[in-house]
């Protein structure tokens, strides 16, 4: 065999010479192995992928060996099994919407999901904020309520591809996390571990996502594409708007209160279409009718309350109060509340949502430092969205945090992140692109 050596690989990544699906096994085996390879060798190797890529051959060889640094996961379950993930946004409720409806038309979502990172919120600590329940399942536990309720979600185990775990925290303080093949094969490597026949990717673009433009946000749908083809996985991968936070709120309590609005009925709103949409490609793709049929499904789902149903039966089966569905003022709200009010008439013409997840930070919703503890209660509401007219003095948005100094700060930064303009501005659609493998 071959031998290894990892100054060879920086060398060659250096000068864009492609390295061979061994050399990235043995360097991915390297990251995990006793005694592992040096951080500052694979820190070297990282700042020579930003600046010379990887071909498509390399991202899929070190997807797969992410992938198998640890647990693969195969469900032994009697009917299709179904993924989504978001590439990260602000206000991005839509596992809580999507999860219970696909469940209820028969399609099953063993769901593994993270803490918010930065500015952008995470699926757990917006569940978290369901007085009493717990999103850390043992596996025999997930599994029941998977076949029970068709879905859970529970946070993602240290050993699902743990190599990845280890270079993104490298990542994280290189400054190497804006690398399309690193992300690709930091997000795919954890989506082919949790097992799913059909995996929906939902890619952020726009100022408050890690692509900024649509150019950069389509070569990492494609490579993410080939990733799924190569591990035989059907997938679809749509690019979706995030120069506005999705939906009316941002936090957590807050933004469980609006996914039970959508669930209760409220799909003719933005976010309760998207998930509609959302809901009927991965029912298609998981082979439950044609499009229209799909739609049809998901939209009787929510109508006939069959996904609420599941919603509550999962929240119960994770420990949480199940009456929320019932009543959704028992996700209390901190007691500080401000409305920031519009300064003149005109129209808004733009609602940075990177400015609106740091505000939301600021009152207190995410974490400045990895210890910080949240408050689920804080959060804000928005009372208008781009493209609506407003008088001087009508209700932008409502903010909620636990003192009123956080208000203050979140204030300051949210009058930046709302641009009120003379003219109409265009329409920008929520999804800009679809693809499928
Ligand atoms: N999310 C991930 O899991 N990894 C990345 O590299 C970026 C976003």
């Amino acid at each position: 065999m071959a031998a290894f050596h990892i100054g060879e690989c920086i060398r060659k990544t250096k000068q864009r010479i492609p390295l061979s699906e061994f050399e990235i096994r043995q360097l991915v085996h390297g990251i995990t192995a006793e005694p592992p390879i040096p951080d500052y060798q694979l820190a070297a190797w990282l700042m020579a992928v930003c600046f010379s890529g990887l071909n498509d051959a390399e991202t899929a060889a070190l997807t797969m060996a992410m992938r198998d640094s640890g647990q693969v996961m195969r469900w032994e379950l009697d009917g299709p099994v179904a993924d989504k993930h978001s590439t990260g946004g602000v206000g991005d409720k839509t596992t809580l919407i999507l999860a219970p409806i696909v469940a209820a038309c028969g399609v099953y979502m063993p769901k593994m999901s993270g803490r918010g990172l930065g500015h952008t919120g995470g699926t757990i600590d917006k569940l978290e904020s369901i007085p009493g329940l717990s999103t850390e399942l043992v596996p025999d536990d997930f599994l029941s309520l998977v076949k029970k309720a068709g879905f859970a979600v529970a946070m993602q185990t240290g050993n699902l591809a743990p190599a990845d775990k280890k270079l993104y925290a490298l990542r994280d303080v290189t400054e190497t996390v804006d690398s399309i093949p690193l992300i690709c094969a930091s997000i795919m490597s954890k989506k082919l571990a949790t097992g799913a026949d059909h995996i929906l990717l939902d890619v952020k673009v726009g100022s408050g996502a890690f692509m900024k433009n649509d150019a950069d946000a389509a070569e990492l749908a494609r490579r993410m594409l080939a990733a799924a083809n190569a591990d035989g996985r059907d997938c679809t991968a749509i690019l979706t708007d995030m120069d506005r936070p999705l939906g009316m709120c941002v936090g957590n309590a807050i933004e469980v209160q609006e996914a039970l609005e959508v669930l209760s009925g409220d799909i003719a709103s933005e976010l309760g279409g998207f998930c509609i949409t959302l809901a009927a490609e991965l029912l298609r793709m998981a082979g439950r009718g044609s499009q229209a049929e799909c739609l049809a499904m998901a939209e009787k789902a929510v109508a006939s309350g069959a996904a609420m149903e599941r919603f509550a039966m999962m929240i119960a089966g994770q420990g949480g109060d199940a009456r929320i569905t019932d009543n959704s003022a028992l996700l209390k709200l901190s007691s500080c509340m401000r409305t920031l009010k519009a300064e003149r008439n005109g129209w808004i013409s733009a609602m940075h949502s990177e400015e609106i997840g740091r505000a939301a930070v600021l009152l207190g919703a995410g974490r400045m430092t990895k210890a910080d503890a949240i408050d689920y209660g804080a959060g804000i509401r928005l009372c208008c969205k781009n493209g609506d007219a407003v008088r001087q003095g009508d209700v932008v948005l409502k903010m909620y945090a636990a003192k009123e100094s956080q208000l203050d700060e979140a204030e300051a930064m949210l009058r930046q992140a709302i641009v009120i303009a003379a003219e109409q501005p265009p329409t920008v659609p929520l999804i800009h692109q679809h693809y499928s493998n």
